[in-house]
């Protein structure tokens, strides 16, 4: 091979190594169009010359790909991550939101705002008992009075496993947590006849299977109130319902019942407050009609307590099941539910203790 040539290979060497280093994908150095010129040359050479060219230009690229290969391993063992790590530090491109120190991170509104609730009904003598995420056909819908075929289980939109329990029902992603009223009546039971009444709220997350917009998710938060003792009254349940509402928007209020219908509380009642932010006057949260609807309610069903045992002739009782998200985009002007389980930092940040600023 002639001087010229192989000067030729040189140059086009120590191009493509320096360029090497620059390139994010490093394996594109191997299609070049200098690499290609030197192969595409190889037929416009005299005979002679063609097999030492030929073979000076693979041996170039062979060590092109060597090259190539080295920083790949190199690079794979650079790239392990440190899967405990804020996640902007495992990014070697954008870097934003930035790192986020462990002192910077919050309670979730839907937990800070629930605790605030809950310290509300502990205050008011209830004790509180977390609800379950799978649950049976019998707490879901037969223990509350929901005979078979009743039409009111359709409204309930429930995801149902295809995997059945020995009764061969299929189990339940619980869709309210009334799932929860038979057990705590039945376990309560032996207090309420020592003369201690039944004061329990139920705090879960509950799945519907629903179309989901700013006011409906799939998967969202609800408190289920219950009361059962002698001589109870649909005004307890309104009193109680009442100074809630008033301490949890720290203001005074009116409220409101509606004839509804469950098949788990008789009567059943729609609840709702004046509105706490216009005085009635007419604001965007109460749509201009100075009433806002909180939650479903009731004294409970005869069926329901003896389904558990307790004696409905003696002992009476009050129910209501709430949204819980639904509380706090009142008490916040949150317009979107859609924004709890977003994992939006902007969202969230809102709500950190320091009111989220920069970190
Ligand atoms: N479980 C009902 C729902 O999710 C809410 C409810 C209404 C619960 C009345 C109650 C009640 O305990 O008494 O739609």
């Amino acid at each position: 091979m002639n001087q010229e040539l192989s000067e030729q290979i040189n140059n086009v060497k120590s191009v493509l190594e320096a360029r090497l280093s620059t390139l994010e994908d490093k394996r594109s150095i191997l299609r070049s169009v200098e690499l290609k010129a030197l192969y595409e040359q190889i037929k416009t050479l005299p005979d002679e010359n063609k097999a030492a060219y030929g073979q000076a230009v693979n041996e170039l690229r062979q060590q092109l790909s060597q090259l190539v290969a080295e920083s790949e391993s190199s690079a794979q063992a650079l790239s392990a991550i440190d899967v405990s790590a804020p996640f902007a530090i495992n990014s070697t491109k954008d870097r934003r939101p930035g790192l986020l120190p462990a002192n910077s991170g919050s309670e979730h509104p839907i937990m800070s705002e629930q605790a605030k609730i809950l310290d509300i009904f502990k205050g008011m003598g209830f004790s509180v008992v977390e609800s379950r995420e799978i649950d049976d056909d019998w707490h879901m819908f037969g223990a509350l009075n929901f005979p078979e075929g009743h039409p009111a289980r359709d409204h309930y939109d429930t995801f149902m496993t295809t995997q059945t329990d020995v009764n061969g029902k299929q189990w339940i992603a619980p869709a309210h947590t009334s799932t929860m009223q038979n057990r705590i009546l039945e376990h309560y039971k032996p207090d309420l006849e020592n003369g201690s009444p039944i004061a329990v709220v139920i705090p879960g997350r509950v799945f519907r299977n629903e179309d989901v917009d700013a006011r409906h998710e799939h998967t969202f938060y609800q408190m289920e109130g219950v009361y059962v003792g002698e001589n109870v009254s649909i005004g307890n349940l309104i009193a109680t319902l009442k100074v809630f509402l008033e301490s949890y928007y720290e203001a005074e209020i009116k409220v409101k019942t509606q004839p509804f219908y469950f098949p788990f509380t008789e009567p059943s009642l729609e609840f709702s407050m004046s509105c706490p932010f216009c005085n009635q006057a007419g604001c965007r949260v109460c749509s201009y009609s100075g009433w806002i609807e909180m939650l479903g309610c009731g004294m409970i069903h005869p069926n329901v307590l003896k389904f558990a045992g307790i004696d409905a002739s003696k002992y009476q009782g009050f129910a209501w099941g709430c949204g819980i998200e639904r509380f706090i985009m009142l008490k916040h002007g949150i317009e979107d539910i859609r924004l709890f389980e977003s994992g939006r930092l902007d969202f969230l940040r809102q709500f950190s203790l320091g009111g989220g600023g920069e970190q």
